[in-house]
């Protein structure tokens, strides 16, 4: 006897999470930011409410998730930062949507295997709402944070993770995406025409309206430091240049990228590209001096990342594994793509990684 093998709701994604949404839509729209910061980080049932979402067995490959290698690299760059503003003490190393702490040990492991006072110094802090991680030297805080005297804050892949609002332009201007529930799966609905200063003129793009408030008030934790921030984006002109007529939403599902945010909800990752043009207004609007954006391959380079791989050639496997893990992290088509962006107020000079050419 064949049964009923219809999976409901299920075929959409996580079944509980597809009912809280369209409980919330009773029988309407909600904008399309909305229904990805459901996806993504509804309370109980959001994507990123699980742990192991990032890493093989997981979605998608964040840097700290390939190699501690590249936590090495930016401990040695916030140890730079350190040296220049004089090895105050404490010196904070601040880390919003630190997800399940990997950057931060690679950091603090580094830091302890150096002898001159730079890792007594460093108070580590982690914002993370979401499974966070489980390493003692670091304090997992919640926002709002007072300013710390000195210190450095680092993002990685913290803005791209942001929901956005949806648009597709029309001849009036741009028109806002909304979502809703046709009775088996979501589909699009579009809102009232409205006006965005230098908007694409065709095709769809996202706006990203919690970028710069976020960009600000990170840049306010520190009285004399630097923000570093790594995220895939471009420059405001790159990012909505005429040619880029379907936006940069992508999703990830089981280490596959797809263009479908309306599948395997709560069950894949939603990303879209920043806008690094409006995180450098944000940190100039609070008196930082902005650097980059650089390419994280060139940054690394810039860093010296190549050597840590020759000074493993007595152990071969480790020599193989810190090889294929640079090709990895400097990937022209991959990870080598995010970009890396600073802003200092009150330390000297353009920080490592973000010297003019000649002068690497
Ligand atoms: C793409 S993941 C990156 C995680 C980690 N930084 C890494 O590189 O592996 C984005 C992380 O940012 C966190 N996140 C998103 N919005 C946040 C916010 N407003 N404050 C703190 N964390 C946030 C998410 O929960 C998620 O863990």
């Amino acid at each position: 006897m064949a049964l009923d093998l219809d999976p409901g709701l299920t075929a959409v994604g996580n079944p509980r999470l597809v009912r809280a949404i369209v409980e919330e839509m009773a029988g309407g729209a909600i904008p399309f930011e909305r229904f990805m910061e459901l996806a993504l980080y509804h309370p109980e049932f959001g994507y990123y409410r699980k742990p192991g979402r990032i890493g093989p067995q997981g979605d998608f490959l964040t840097s700290p998730a390939i190699s501690p290698m590249f936590g090495w690299a930016v401990g040695a760059w916030c140890r730079d930062q350190w040296e220049r503003m004089g090895r105050p003490s404490p010196f904070a190393i601040i880390e919003p949507g630190a997800g399940q702490g990997m950057l931060a040990t690679a950091i603090l492991d580094w830091a302890e295997g150096r002898a001159d006072g730079f890792r007594e110094a460093i108070r580590y802090v982690a914002f993370e709402a979401n499974a966070p991680g489980s390493d003692p030297r670091v304090e997992w805080a919640t926002p709002p944070m007072k300013p710390v005297a000195h210190g450095v804050v680092i993002t990685n892949e913290l803005f791209d993770a942001f929901p956005v609002r949806l648009f597709e332009a029309s001849a009036r201007g741009p028109v806002e995406i909304y979502v809703r529930w046709d009775g088996e799966r979501f589909v699009e609905a579009r809102g009232g025409v409205t006006t965005i200063d230098n908007a694409p003129v065709e095709g769809r793009f996202e706006v990203n309206p919690r970028a710069y408030p976020v960009m600000r008030s990170l840049c306010g934790l520190v009285e004399t430091g630097s923000v570093l921030v790594f995220d895939y984006g471009y420059p405001q002109d790159e990012l909505w240049a005429p040619w880029r007529t379907t936006g940069t939403l992508l999703c990830f599902y089981r280490h596959t990228s797809n263009e479908d945010p309306y599948q395997h909800v709560g069950e894949q990752d939603i990303t879209t590209h920043v806008n690094l043009s409006e995180l450098a207004a944000a940190a100039e609007g609070e008196g930082f001096e902005v650097f980059g954006p650089v390419k994280q391959s060139e940054f690394l380079f810039a860093l010296g990342l190549p050597g840590l791989v020759e000074a493993a050639r007595s152990d071969l496997q480790e020599y193989f594994a810190r090889r294929r893990a640079l090709e990895q992290l400097t990937d022209g088509a991959g990870l080598g793509r995010v970009r890396a962006l600073a802003a200092s107020r009150n330390v000297a000079g353009p920080p490592a990684g973000f010297e003019p050419e000649g002068a690497r």
